[in-house]
């Protein structure tokens, strides 16, 4: 037994990292489009303006989905696209986009999975406070509406919003992503509070609008997860609590999150800790946060290793010298992807998904005109084994989301990182199947069974 028979195999996107086409068909721009503008911002200056211009190009790039043999796809709708201004008047030339993709995406027998909001906040929500004005919910949920009245007749998968451990934290808190903000710990567990009540409006929005029977799912960054150094009991229990602790890190962190999401309260020991910085929460605020979602996402990519302290709690384990780091220079963590499930499943017993996993690479075209990336290869292939174990010992996984289709804008790192299965030669916009989409095709093909 290993992966289910109707396992989602795909992989994910996003509109800014993708579509490029910053003012095309009326669209309003986001804060990302304001922020790369600004000086010193993103590594050697770049932007998405252009990206991969996947808006103008879409026909050619789903027909590389159908050559990877996916049967999935998840990308994520620009608000700015829909709602220009972030509230009031639909731009249905921007919905169109999202529409026709659709549409190609059924014609090859692809499953959409959408996300409302992988970060692109409207820039005019911004200048009215961003996540700290209290109407952002009910903008938020006027957006979700928007678009599940369009494409819910034909779109069932959702996921309210992306990483909100990034758009809060890294770009409120330590300013590294839009828009560039440095806040302090009030107004940031502010905004944190009103990103979770947005997350529940849309659910709420969503169950009311849609044609067909949604699949609701949010997705965290996982990241602030410990793998058991050992498998005996206290290293693991000692991971576990660590993982869903909230006192060193609240906001970066999984809990302060998914507990509200998922069990309707914020961590205690958190709440503890921040009590004095939080805003009131009303009577009908952890309702609204824990609407019932249908499945939770998890985007694993580096991760910790941890062992139980002689005196209690969970020590770090260093890593050794020289070993393994992407690109980024991230820590390559397979366990992540056996642990963090089995965590999750047994925390919040919600289904799951690999919403996002994936590497950085310093690829180019070799001389034979190809691109070899072994090491994608490589690190897939031991992120699939662990999570085929997670499958095998019973953790409900219904899919898994490479990242990325193709090298994309990676946010504050600009383009140093490429991230895809396909090359992009960013100057003629040309696309070439690395090594590792061929690969990544057989283990879709088989199921995993080859792995
Ligand atoms: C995740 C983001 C995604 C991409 C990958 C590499 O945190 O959700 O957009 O940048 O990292």
């Amino acid at each position: 037994m290993g992966f289910k028979r109707d396992f989602a195999w795909g992989v994910a996107s996003a509109s800014y990292q993708n579509e490029g086409s910053r003012h095309a068909d009326g669209k309003g721009l986001s804060v990302w489009d304001v922020f790369t503008h600004e000086e010193g911002r993103v590594a050697d200056g770049y932007t998405g303006d252009t990206a991969c211009s996947q808006y103008c190009l879409l026909e050619r790039d789903l027909d590389i989905l159908e050559r990877l043999a996916v049967n999935s796809y998840r990308f994520s709708v620009s608000w700015p696209r829909v709602l220009p201004s972030g509230t009031g008047r639909v731009n249905q030339a921007g919905l169109d986009y999202y529409d026709r993709m659709v549409d190609k995406l059924l014609e090859r027998n692809i499953t959409p999975f959408i996300t409302l909001f992988h970060w692109d906040l409207p820039y005019e929500l911004y200048l009215k406070g961003g996540w700290l004005n209290r109407d952002m919910p009910e903008y938020f949920a006027e957006y979700t509406a928007a678009v599940v009245n369009r494409l819910s007749d034909r779109v069932t998968h959702w996921i309210t919003q992306n990483e909100p451990q990034c758009y809060i934290g890294s770009a409120l808190e330590n300013g590294e992503h839009a828009p560039g903000l440095k806040l302090g710990k009030k107004d940031l567990f502010l905004a944190a509070h009103h990103s979770l009540l947005s997350h529940g409006r849309a659910v709420q929005a969503i169950r009311a609008g849609a044609k067909k029977t949604p699949q609701i799912g949010y997705a965290p960054a996982s990241w602030w997860l410990w793998s058991p150094e050992t498998e005996r009991a206290e290293d693991i229990e000692a991971c576990r609590a660590r993982t869903f602790g909230t006192e060193d890190n609240p906001i970066g962190g999984t809990a302060w999150w998914l507990d509200p999401v998922c069990l309707g309260r914020y961590p205690e020991d958190g709440w503890k800790k921040y009590e004095a910085y939080m805003p009131s929460v009303g009577s009908g605020d952890m309702k609204l946060i824990s609407e019932p979602v249908d499945f939770l996402g998890m985007n694993i990519y580096q991760t910790y290793v941890g062992r139980a302290g002689e005196q209690g709690g969970c020590i770090t384990v260093e890593r050794e010298q020289g070993a393994p780091r992407t690109m980024a220079g991230w820590p390559v963590t397979p366990q992540a992807m056996y642990w963090g499930p089995k965590f999750y499943w047994e925390r919040y017993g919600k289904k799951l998904y690999i919403t996002e996993n994936g590497v950085s690479g310093q690829d180019w075209i070799s001389l034979d005109g190809k691109v070899h990336d072994p090491q994608r290869i490589d690190f897939t292939h031991r992120y699939l084994r662990q999570l085929r174990r997670a499958a095998e010992e019973g953790v409900d996984l219904e899919g898994y989301f490479h990242w990325t289709l193709m090298d994309n804008f990676e946010w504050s790192t600009g383009y140093q990182n490429r991230f895809g299965l396909v090359y992009v030669d960013f100057a003629s916009q040309r696309r070439i199947l690395k090594d590792s989409a061929y690969w990544y095709r057989k283990v879709i093909e088989t199921n995993g069974e080859n792995l």
